[in-house]
């Protein structure tokens, strides 16, 4: 299925003490979607923000809010986020906790669904909860901090969900998270990945707008090929 790219710059890689106007310089620069990563200190070893923080974010851009819960409790604070105004909440897999209650939670409450795996959790441990989702989110590297190295090894299983998704002609975005930069998604992309989220390449570089051009042709002519 020929899903539409779209460029999801992620926050963390930005100016912590002006969050709301990185969102906005983010939105002024073509992205599709930003990347809101929340860690709790315990399912990652990093802590970061809160839903206080995703509500001053909303006031000051109109795009799609794409919010990555790395943490143990989803349930509860599905909530809160929510009315922070988050239009996706991706859990982890590995919260060892009801996944299809609390995806079903979130479905009832009309936002998107996300699934994330790790780089080391198996495709086949995903494969179950495919129908229920809107977004499947396969990390790159492992979760926790920005400006790690992308994890090569996640290629194939990339390769696998896309196959999945094609062959149960399901149309769930395939979204890849860690080391994505003009090095990375060429192979991403061919794999089949569709949202490319970027932290550093994007926040790092010297004029965001040509680093999101740049990665969106990128991927525009892989798919091609
Ligand atoms: C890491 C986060 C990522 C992070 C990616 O746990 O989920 O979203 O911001 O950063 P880069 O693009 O710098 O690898
Ligand atoms: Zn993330």
């Amino acid at each position: 299925m020929n899903k539409k790219i779209k460029i999801a710059p992620s926050i963390l890689a930005g100016d912590f003490g002006h969050l709301a106007d990185e969102a906005e310089r983010a939105e002024e620069a073509g992205a599709d979607t930003l990347h809101v990563d929340i860690m709790d200190g315990h399912f990652v070893p990093n802590l970061t923000i809160g839903p206080q923080s995703v509500a001053a974010i909303r006031k000051k851009t109109r795009l799609p809010l794409d919010v990555h819960l790395m943490i143990s409790d989803p349930l509860r604070y599905a909530d809160e986020f929510i009315r922070s105004g988050a239009n996706n909440l991706t859990i982890h897999l590995e919260i060892k906790k009801d996944i299809s209650s609390i995806l079903r939670y979130i479905k009832s409450k009309h936002i998107r669904c996300g699934l994330a795996v790790k780089p080391g959790t198996p495709f086949e441990d995903a494969a179950p909860y495919l129908e229920k989702i809107d977004l499947l989110l396969l990390m790159t590297v492992e979760p926790g901090f920005g400006g790690q190295k992308f994890i090569s090894e996640v290629i194939v299983k990339i390769e696998k969900a896309r196959q999945w998704a094609d062959q149960h002609r399901r149309s769930f975005d395939i979204e890849v998270d860690g080391g994505i930069n003009s090095k990375t998604v060429p192979e991403v992309v061919r794999a089949g990945a569709n949202v490319l989220v970027a932290g550093s390449a994007i926040y790092g570089a010297s004029e965001m707008k040509d680093a999101i051009t740049q990665m969106r042709t990128l991927a525009e002519q892989s798919k091609e090929k």
